[in-house]
């Protein structure tokens, strides 16, 4: 589709009250200001992202993540406000869509609204009982007339209800005739991107209000209105993933990143959390468990167990209390206390309570491999690196630094002495 896009984030966003710039601020494991590139991606090839305070963090971020977004550096010492961020800005195509970089909750379809039509300027507008901070549409009979920022109006227009949103389509060679024009002969000094309305109403141009939904046009700018968007898109995210089938026992209690996958019959019991790029099929998570980076496959974790990032698990079965981390285990059981770390195991093999792969050495991390049909008894320590071959036994309690042989059973242990009547000798009678 030909529509070019711009998405303003160069303000400072200071009531974040954060080091990190807000734009990068997450929501559901994904900044905002991506959420934002997302949708603005289904519907155009030609982005660019207006930059100044944390530039160069925010411009790295996003070129870690994307290939083809422009940047466009706001002069915002001699030209301050959403105007002077469109200063110099060059689009592509015949429409450009203005958005702002701290609302996460946009959808493509709400853009895609906004793109319709032939009016010259679209702009989002929102009715709202409190319209306190928001700039205020003054409409006549259907017709936008301005946008007044709050800083600037009188009193009657204090009590307009209809809100600015903050997003616009505007054709581009228009805005590119506008933008110059501006001034900042307003409360705040600033160069106000919301008068080209009343400079293409003057011009007898047509400006359409899109009336939107205001949960989708929340803008972010505190840590209050971070957790509140972070509800309203969790909501969704398992919304849609319980209509594609995936069963969630107290919905309210699970979070799950915007980046993992389903697929198959998955269930996931209250309090898990599914964190990161996370790939689950056929997967049961049970209660208080924590997936986070890894692929569960055909089987089932927890209650309370905590999968690490890089894990692959495959026909295995993960009980309490165990931690895996950046292993691949395929039809593997290991039910309880358990810490399994830089570890390969094979099909049949069965993981003792207690064990531990001691895959640190206080310098590097080592590997652990262990072949088919390994049977780990209880309480054994693993001293990485270290090679397992099928069909082998370690008994409970060894301690194992040797690599062992197929078929072999490996056992540590000191000999058990029994002292009759001991207590009574010690304690007394
Ligand atoms: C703006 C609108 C207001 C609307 C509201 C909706 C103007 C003048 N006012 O006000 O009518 O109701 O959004 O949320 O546009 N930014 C820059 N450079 C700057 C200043 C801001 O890139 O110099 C970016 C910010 O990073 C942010 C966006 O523009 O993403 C909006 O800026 P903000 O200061 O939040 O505008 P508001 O005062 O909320
Ligand atoms: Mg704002």
């Amino acid at each position: 589709m030909s529509i070019s896009i711009v998405i303003l984030a160069a303000g400072k966003g200071s009531r974040m009250k954060s080091t990190t710039p807000k734009v990068l601020h997450e929501i559901s494991g994904k900044s905002m200001l991506f959420h934002a590139i997302d949708a603005g991606q289904k519907i155009s090839d030609d982005i660019t992202v207006v930059l100044y305070h944390q530039a160069t963090r925010v411009q790295q971020a996003i070129e870690s993540h994307y290939q083809n977004i422009n940047f466009h550096m706001q002069d915002a010492k001699q030209f301050p406000g959403t105007g002077g961020a469109m200063k110099g800005v060059s689009t592509k195509y015949e429409k450009t869509l203005i958005l702002n970089g701290d609302m996460p909750l946009i959808t493509q379809n709400s853009l895609l609204a906004l793109t319709e039509g032939t009016a010259d300027i679209n702009m989002s507008v929102i009715k709202l009982e409190n319209p306190h901070g928001y700039g205020r549409v003054l409409i006549e009979n259907e017709n936008v007339q301005e946008i007044v920022e709050q800083k600037d109006c009188n009193q009657a227009q204090l009590a307009t209800k209809t809100v600015n949103a903050g997003i616009y389509c505007v054709n581009t060679k228009l805005l590119n005739r506008y933008i110059p024009l501006l001034s900042n002969k307003n409360a705040q000094k600033e160069y106000y991107l919301t008068d080209i309305v009343k400079m293409a109403v003057d011009e007898n141009k047509t400006v359409s209000p899109i009336y939107v939904e205001e949960e989708e046009f929340k803008g972010v700018n505190s840590k209050l209105d971070l957790a509140d968007a972070e509800v309203i898109m969790q909501d969704r995210i398992k919304k849609e993933l319980m209509e594609s089938g995936v069963t969630m026992r107290f919905p309210d209690s699970i979070y799950i990143d915007c980046r993992a996958t389903f697929e198959g019959e998955c269930i996931l019991e209250n309090n898990v959390n599914i964190i990161g790029t996370s790939k689950l099929i056929n997967a049961h998570i049970k209660t208080n468990s924590i997936i986070e980076d890894s692929i569960i496959e055909d089987s089932d974790v927890g209650p309370m167990g905590r999968i690490r990032p890089l894990t692959y698990l495959k026909d295995t079965h993960i009980g309490n209390f165990v931690e895996v981390k950046k292993s691949t285990l395929t039809g593997v059981k290991a039910g309880h206390l358990a810490y399994i770390g830089d570890a390969t195991i094979n099909k049949g093999s069965n993981i003792g309570a207690g064990v531990i792969t001691c895959n640190y050495d206080g310098k590097a991390k080592h590997k652990t491999i262990i072949g088919k049909n390994v049977f780990v008894g209880s309480d054994c320590q693993l001293v990485a690196p270290v090679t397992i071959e099928d069909d082998v036994i370690i008994a409970a309690g060894t301690t194992l630094n040797k690599d062992i042989k197929k078929g072999s059973l490996a056992i540590t242990r000191s000999a058990l002495k029994i002292l009759p009547d001991f207590f009574y000798k010690f304690f007394g009678k």
